[in-house]
């Protein structure tokens, strides 16, 4: 896909941006002229996604970094910081995900997921926020379906996506009048990434969601980019606190996508069952 916006002089960064659909957004605004930022766990993915970017032209570092850690957020976004000045663009779209039942899994996994999107998120928005330029930044969280539409074997996803798209919205009220603007992209089902190779691990599965959509599909990493380069750019200029579904009509359609006939068995009734 062609980049049609320009994005030359901007700094850009994006934690989880090392792989799936944030490492797409990371391409898509190197691409687009941008020198990219790209942080995440593991600093093999880091190493990897910087050497990327740097071969698609833009200059590039990276961090490895824990979202549910807020210093090492903190001190990661200072490094960007002093590496290309103001952030103008700021994508949150590390993640956790799994299936399974809410009275199956331990208060620990629930906690991960809800730590990872919903914290992670709040750490990465807190940290940015003091060295966003100002007025004309842009903030772009990473949501799903799953914050608007329950689903089965989802609840800590569900959980922690509502909280994220709220989080997004009171920023937008929050930082509005400083020029800040603050978006979530609501992806739907896109091929190849690690998020529905764990929702739809077979080929019969990932068929299902294809009819499931009412395009026929599953998006393309490309497409969700697409999508954050439009709200960074002037032409969002009057978008903000908008949850942007980018998901071929799944929403719409009620993400009609039932897990639960995978659901592994739910644990025999403990206290009060
Ligand atoms: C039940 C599970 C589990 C599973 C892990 N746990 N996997 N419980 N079913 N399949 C439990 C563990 O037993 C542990 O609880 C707790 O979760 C934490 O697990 P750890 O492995 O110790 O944690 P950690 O290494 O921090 O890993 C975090 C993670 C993992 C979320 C559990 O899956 C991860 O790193 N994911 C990152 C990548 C990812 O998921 N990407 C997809 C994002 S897609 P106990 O009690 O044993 O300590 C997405 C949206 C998709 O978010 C939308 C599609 C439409």
């Amino acid at each position: 896909m062609k980049a049609s916006f320009d994005f030359s002089g901007a700094h850009v960064v994006v934690f989880g941006g090392t792989s799936g659909i944030n490492l797409g957004i990371a391409e898509g605004f190197a691409r687009a002229g941008a020198s990219v930022c790209v942080a995440s766990r593991d600093a093999g993915r880091v190493d990897a996604a910087v050497a990327r970017l740097r071969g698609l032209g833009a200059a590039a570092e990276g961090a490895a970094c824990d979202v549910r850690d807020a210093a090492a957020v903190e001190a990661a976004m200072g490094r960007f910081h002093d590496a290309f000045g103001a952030i103008d663009v700021l994508v949150s779209g590390a993640a956790g995900n799994f299936p399974a039942p809410a009275a199956g899994m331990s208060p620990n996994a629930f906690r991960a997921v809800v730590e990872i999107d919903l914290l992670g998120t709040y750490h990465v928005c807190r940290a940015g926020f003091a060295r966003l330029r100002r007025p004309g930044a842009s903030v772009i969280t990473i949501s799903a379906p799953q914050g608007q539409v329950a689903m089965a074997l989802q609840s800590h996803v569900c959980a922690a996506k509502a909280g994220v798209d709220l989080l997004t919205r009171t920023l937008a009220l929050e930082w509005g009048p400083l020029g800040i603007r603050v978006n979530a992209i609501v992806p739907g089902p896109i091929a190849g990434t690690e998020g529905m190779a764990r929702l739809a691990p077979t080929p019969q599965m990932r068929a299902r969601v294809d009819r499931s959509v009412p395009l026929g599909r599953q998006g393309r990493a490309e497409e969700i980019a697409a999508a954050a380069l439009f709200l960074a750019s002037d032409a969002a200029s009057y978008v903000s606190g908008a949850l942007l579904a980018v998901d071929g009509g799944w929403l719409a359609a009620g993400v009609p996508l039932g897990l639960g006939e995978a659901a592994p068995a739910v644990p025999p009734a403990g206290p009060g069952g």
